[in-house]
């Protein structure tokens, strides 16, 4: 049993893989049912309530639908869902006056879901595109997006869905100053206790493709959303966009898209050290599911990805695969 001096090794770092008991005992990283918003497309366009062709195994709901969900996301331990309407084509308008409407469909939704389950999280998109016959998140003129005019819309949406039940309003329009006038109309409306979660960084990507089919917008948008979204190149200037929604009241902020853009991710967490969410957005679900449906990956590719979040520092994860990665944990 000669042993040869080269054989001695301090650093044997696959001492600690050696087995899962001891792979346990040193994981740094843990991903939870409880890191979950589940974001739930509701529509009551007759025969929309089916499966998104770019997204398989995503559905529009029902309102009503849309309940049963939240009741699941209770029995699961998913903390919050996120809700997306795709409205009736016919009731989309350039004035976007359907966004506050106190009956459409995301408000109704709002108060079903808190009458059933009300300790389910409901969060809100606050946006105008889904009501805007352009496509567009904001108010256009002239084929601009207006700045002021959209924050005052989105001002008039945000209360109403406040005055619905809404826990967390999740601005998603990328317009300047919405957070300080939303944060300032909730406080003068008594809505001193409706959180917001800032879409603070939010690039122009083309991973929202099918997230734009599943709400109808894909159609109706004209252009890009360049002009307001972020460039996919900027990184500092993420970094400002969070300390700004953070000054203006955001309760908590998200990067978006998720999986390309983790280095923002963990740049904002070491940076504010405040609740830092990131979306795995639909394009990102859509490449992953689709893999795994040709077989080309592993549906381990689920649990991995979320777990790479965790990682950079999020607290949270928007995911298409809530449901589904909440059971796989609990097995
Ligand atoms: C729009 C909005 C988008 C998403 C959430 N809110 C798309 C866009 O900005 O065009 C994308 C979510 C996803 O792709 O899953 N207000």
């Amino acid at each position: 049993m000669a042993q040869s001096p080269n054989l001695f090794i301090a650093q044997r770092f696959r001492r600690l893989r050696r087995t899962p008991a001891l792979r346990e005992l040193v994981t740094e990283t843990r991903l939870s049912a409880a890191d979950f918003i589940w974001p739930l497309f509701v529509t009551d366009v007759a025969g929309a309530d089916v499966e998104i062709s770019s997204m398989p195994g995503v559905s529009r709901r029902t309102v009503e639908g849309a309940v049963r969900a939240a009741e699941e996301a209770a029995r699961l331990n998913i903390p919050a869902v996120c809700l997306f309407p795709y409205t009736d084509p016919a009731l989309k308008t350039p004035a976007c006056a359907e966004a506050w409407n106190p009956d459409n469909l995301t408000n109704r939704a709002i108060r079903a879901i808190k009458a059933a389950v009300p300790e389910v999280a409901v969060m809100t998109d606050v946006a105008l595109d889904p009501y805007n016959s352009n496509g567009h998140d904001g108010l256009v003129r002239d084929g601009v997006i207006l700045n002021d005019e959209t924050v005052e819309a989105l001002v008039r949406m945000a209360l109403v869905q406040a005055d619905c039940g809404a826990d967390i309003l999740g601005p998603s329009d990328m317009m300047d100053g919405r957070i300080g006038a939303m944060r300032d109309a909730l406080e003068r409306a008594g809505h001193k206790d409706v959180a917001i979660l800032s879409y603070a960084a939010k690039y122009a990507s083309a991973f929202y493709g099918p997230f734009r089919d599943a709400v109808g917008a894909s159609g109706a948008l004209k252009g890009d959303k360049k002009t307001y979204q972020m460039n996919p190149a900027n990184r500092a200037e993420a970094l400002r966009l969070v300390a700004r929604d953070l000054d203006e009241g955001a309760d908590m902020v998200m990067v978006k898209p998720g999986m390309p853009y983790l280095d923002i991710c963990r740049e904002v967490k070491d940076a504010f050290n405040v609740p830092t969410f990131a979306y795995q957005v639909s394009g990102e679900y859509a490449m992953l599911k689709g893999a795994i449906l040709n077989g080309w990956v592993k549906d381990d590719v689920v649990l991995e990805s979320l777990l790479a979040f965790k990682r950079a520092g999020c607290d949270g994860i928007l995911t298409y695969f809530a449901p589904e990665a909440a059971r796989r944990l609990g097995r």
